[in-house]
């Protein structure tokens, strides 16, 4: 039988198998003890080779056994999945809030027909299964000793208490509702709540700003927002209700009014008494929500019904919010988790992420919950009070799994080992990284100091837009390569092609694409399906395209080498270079402005902008800050450049085209390789630019 070249990809595998020694030219292997593998899920590369080369030869029957083990209120039809993105000739609809909201021309189905709820499946069949008394939610607070935990059973009561207040006021299958909640129980309770009767939730994470946040209610116009009033991390106390407050008043200037504001009340960061309140809109959580019944009937829906939106920054214009759909979604992301973190009923896990960004969505809430598992959830700061805070909450709840991101291993590392030492981490087993290509002599410190040499580091690449994992280590299943995200996950073909679009085979580099579809795809743009296949299927036609580069070794271990688009990834964070320019420019002293990603020790990447000042205005001090504090404004404080570079004046092409080439050049000091500046309109603002490169 034909195997697609993805399985070809990992046929060196049979050579590398576990416990072999390992030539002396690959000393760069890291292979897992054979303990470690004896217990695994998926214990060799055999093991692996033989499931994956199924999962690309009958990808309807590898996915279906799978999604057998969930519950469905009907079966699937025939046809296990669908796609068309050549023929372009599908027309489906989907609603939200009963508004038909866009055309599939690029059509993508996975068990359509089905019928099913992801959060019935999260909740009542693990308790129905015996997990009633197990917890679901241990909570850390951002304070040492104060902490919370909720079993699966008083997860599913506040869940249903919840839903019943969102239907009753009038949140129905298919409504959005925006949470814009910090890291509290609260939060993945909300959206288990929205899932549980069809509504789409869209999380907004809690460091955007107000104007942010009004963009992304005017895109989807919610019926309801939930927030709480104050969060304090570390030592700083954040408003967040003044903030959804300036964003109503917003959106509502803009013809988008909100009804229903839920507030959770955290009197740890501030009193009831000094909150700011709009009686009649503004409705506190503590007062209503425990006076609801703690059982809900779930609403069915079909597996290709939006689950959630979740807005994410592309190369150009206006965050994208991309949807994912219910029953796909619910197999990807339960079977990666399985997998990749070689889940074990008694784990621990603990995910760093923030629920609002999509690792918390797949691997704080959804996948973890599908599995049964224990999941950790911290309100805090890593390095609060101190910088072995993590450690701290790691030996508190025996945690097993540790998933974080790279930026943070950076800055635990040169925060120094005693940190870590003092504390026991007995209890890990597997450690992984996500955000961000890890670096190393990071991969190795986390590895040897945080995890005893002794814990696979799963090195998880994927997007928002995947759902899930797509190139991952299985732990125990092969040796690891410090820096590799290694092979592809089961049913995922990666290639990388050229410039004009060609595959390329063996030992190569060039732009990462996607043959083929996987469940945990996600299935347009809120809105503008245009610009979904324009972005992501156009470029290289046939092909998914990620927006990553990829290097693909001599064993074919996949080494990701960051963006290829105008994106930046600042702390694992994305973050389009035109958000942040039409952020500057809106300041009335900013005439242009250019930002480019630069090399940053613990952030990975750091955000350089050059800016062009009106005619006549003066550069200064204030004025470098005040542009500043119009970016944070404007996106949020994690978007805010870590450079002002003043530019009388920006390299352009005759026609006008900046050419960040040069100007990646110049930030990151390599005078001398700015290569060809010869088509510049006015190759002397190059010599401007070094001459002000320190001002
Ligand atoms: O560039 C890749 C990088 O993060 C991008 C996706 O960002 P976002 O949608 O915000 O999702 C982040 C969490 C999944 C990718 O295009 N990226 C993510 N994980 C890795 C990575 N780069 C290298 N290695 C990774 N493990």
């Amino acid at each position: 039988k034909h195997v697609s070249s993805g399985a070809g990809h990992v046929s060196h595998l049979n050579a590398v198998t576990l416990g072999e020694s390992v030539a002396a030219e690959e000393v760069d292997f890291v292979i897992p003890s054979k303990d470690f593998a004896a217990q695994a899920n998926i214990q060799s590369s055999e093991q692996y080779l033989e499931m994956y080369k199924r999962s690309i030869e009958d990808p309807a029957g590898f996915w279906s056994d799978i999604a057998s083990e969930f519950y469905w209120k009907q079966r699937w039809g025939d046809k296990v999945w669908d796609e068309n993105i050549d023929i372009r000739k599908g027309k489906i609809k989907i609603e939200l809030g009963g508004h038909v909201f866009c055309f599939f021309d690029h059509l993508l189905q996975w068990f359509n027909g089905g019928i099913t709820n992801i959060s019935y499946n999260c909740l009542d069949r693990n308790i129905e299964a015996g997990l009633g008394d197990k917890i679901a939610i241990y909570w850390e607070g951002n304070e040492p000793g104060l902490d919370d935990s909720l079993t699966y059973s008083q997860l599913r009561d506040q869940v249903c208490q919840v839903a019943n207040y969102l239907k009753d006021n009038g949140v129905k299958k298919g409504d959005a509702v925006i949470i814009y909640l910090p890291m509290l129980m609260e939060l993945p309770i909300t959206m288990l709540a929205c899932a549980r009767i069809g509504a789409i939730h869209s999380v907004v994470f809690a460091g955007f700003s107000a104007e942010s946040l009004s963009q992304r209610i005017i895109d989807c116009k919610p019926k309801v927002i939930i927030t709480c009033n104050a969060v304090k991390r570390g030592s700083k106390a954040i408003y967040l209700k003044d903030i959804v407050d300036a964003a109503i008043n917003d959106s509502a200037q803009n013809g988008v009014s909100i009804d229903v504001s839920l507030v959770y009340e955290n009197p740890v960061a501030l009193k009831r008494v000094d909150t700011k309140w709009k009686e009649g809109r503004d409705i506190w959580w503590q007062d209503v929500i425990p006076r609801y019944p703690t059982t809900c009937p779930v609403e069915w829906v079909d597996a290709e019904d939006p689950l959630f939106l979740l807005y994410t920054s592309g190369s150009t214009g206006k965050p994208k919010g991309v949807v994912h759909t219910t029953g796909g979604y619910m197999v990807y992301t339960a079977t990666t988790f399985k997998y990749a973190f070689d889940y074990k009923p008694s784990d621990i896990y603990w995910c760093t992420a923030d629920c609002g960004w999509i690792t918390g969505h797949s691997y704080v809430t959804y996948g973890p919950m599908l599995n049964g598992a224990s999941v950790l959830v911290y309100e805090g700061a890593p390095n609060y009070p101190h910088a072995g805070r993590c450690w701290d909450i790691v030996d508190k709840y025996k945690v097993t799994t540790f998933y974080t991101a790279p930026t943070l291993v950076r800055s635990l590392m040169r925060d120094g080992d005693e940190y870590v030492t003092r504390s026991s981490r007995k209890s890990l087993r597997v450690l992984a990284s996500v955000g961000e290509p890890i670096n190393p002599s990071a991969w190795r410190w986390f590895y040897n100091v945080v995890g005893y040499s002794r814990c696979p580091i799963s090195d998880t690449w994927w997007q928002t837009e995947t759902g899930g994992f797509m190139i991952t280590p299985l732990p125990g299943a092969w040796p690891q390569k410090p820096g590799s995200a290694t092979f592809p996950f089961f049913g995922v073909q990666p290639v990388i092609v050229d410039e004009k679009g060609a595959e390329l085979e063996g030992e190569c580099s060039g732009y990462l694409c996607v043959k083929n579809s996987w469940p945990g795809a996600f299935r347009t743009l809120y809105g503008d399906h245009e610009r979904y296949e324009t972005t992501y299927f156009k470029p290289f036609a046939g092909y998914y395209f990620t927006g990553d580069g990829c290097r693909r070794d001599k064993d074919g271990y996949h080494w990701l080498t960051g963006r290829v688009d105008d994106v930046i990834n600042v702390s694992g964070h994305r973050i389009g270079t035109a958000e942040v320019e039409s952020a500057l420019v809106s300041h009335p002293k900013c005439a242009e402005a250019a930002v480019v990603g630069v090399e940053h020790e613990v952030k990975g990447q750091g955000i350089y902008a050059f800016v062009t000042l009106v005619d006549g205005v003066p550069y200064s001090e204030e004025l470098r800050k005040d542009l500043i504090v119009t970016v944070r404004k404007q996106i949020g404080a994690f978007a805010a450049p870590d450079k002002i570079h003043w530019a009388p004046g920006l390299p352009k092409t005759r026609s006008g085209k900046i050419m960040r080439r040069i100007l990646r050049k110049v930030a990151s000091r390599q005078f001398d390789e700015l290569g060809d500046t010869s088509t510049l309109a006015d190759p002397n603002v190059v010599n401007q630019l070094i001459e002000l490169s320190d001002s």
